[in-house]
């Protein structure tokens, strides 16, 4: 079973993916439990349609995430125009901090995705918090990264985007890391088949993609939701998929104390594998400063 806490619109879409995709059984967990509920229900309505004969249950009790392989924690607040990115990171550490503290004690075999904004200091507060081992907790960010990078790839080659493979790591943010040198179609390298021009196209869009969206519509749905989706089939289903998720490095890349997109393999121990890849000093640089970014900020947390 799949819990998923924050029944907003980012943790309902994920909820229906796994539905949909018929990844598992899922209880929606709100402080809110109307809304819980009330999407459950509504997600019930469509399981005929989409051929879903499991359970959907909407709560506010966490108690009910007991024996859930595979908890995924969306709560927390959005960036508002008042709101500076320091009481943004203030006010979800202290939700994740509340949330982590349940998930230790009704579900603590589980593995916990944290999905909460800034991800890779929500991921490293909740290492803190729960003690649980490195495997068993990570952040869901660059994946989404990877879909976009792709996204753009395949569109300036008008090529099938399933053909495309490529990887983003450092901070799920401005300071990410679109990694060229490994992007590719079908496994010819991007930078046979674009110009120097189009890469720093595809580059700067990967970097602004989330927050294009949201300058849009107000948050972005669809993609992340369909993302989680995916990482939790790999652990449910133990496929060792190869995917860049934020994990706390320990000496990793020379650094550590520090939650940050690396490639790992994913599967039904969670980050199984940590992968270290050989960067271009241009790309070992641009990794450094984000993870200095990185820890300014858990720095202005507990500060
Ligand atoms: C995204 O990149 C805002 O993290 C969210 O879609």
């Amino acid at each position: 079973m799949i819990t998923v806490i924050g029944a907003g619109k980012v943790g309902s879409a994920a909820a229906f993916d796994i539905l949909r995709y018929k990844i598992s059984d899922v209880v929606l967990i709100d402080a809110n439990e109307n809304l819980a509920k009330g999407e459950a229900l509504d997600m019930m309505q469509a399981a005929p349609a989409i051929e879903f004969d499991g359970t959907i249950r909407g709560t506010s009790d966490y108690r009910e995430m007991h024996d859930s392989e595979l908890v995924i924690i969306t709560a927390g607040i959005g960036r508002r125009p008042d709101t500076t990115r320091l009481d943004l990171m203030k006010t979800n550490a202290q939700i994740i901090r509340s949330i982590v503290k349940e998930v230790v004690k009704y579900a603590p075999e589980s593995k916990i995705m944290v999905v909460t904004n800034p991800v890779d200091v929500m991921t490293y507060v909740a290492a803190q918090e729960t003690g649980f081992r490195r495997c068993c907790l990570f952040g869901m960010g660059n994946i989404l990264d990877s879909m976009r990078f792709r996204t753009y790839i395949a569109n300036e080659l008008n090529v099938s985007r399933e053909d495309t493979r490529a990887l983003v790591i450092g901070e799920h943010g401005d300071s990410m890391v679109p990694l060229v040198e490994y992007a590719s179609v079908s496994g010819i390298p991007i930078t046979n088949l674009l110009t120097n021009e189009q890469i720093e196209k595809i580059v700067h869009l990967t970097v602004s993609s989330g927050a294009d969206v949201i300058k849009l519509k107000g948050s972005t749905v669809y993609a992340p939701g369909t993302v989680i989706a995916i990482t939790a089939d790999a652990i449910l289903t133990g496929r060792n998929r190869v995917m860049s998720v934020s994990t706390c490095l320990n000496g990793e890349y020379g650094f550590s104390d520090v939650s940050i997109g690396v490639p790992v393999v994913i599967g039904k121990e969670g980050v199984e594998k940590i992968i270290e890849l050989e960067l271009s000093n241009q790309t070992r640089e641009r990794f450094g400063k984000s993870v200095a970014a990185l820890k300014e900020a858990l720095a202005a947390l507990s500060s």
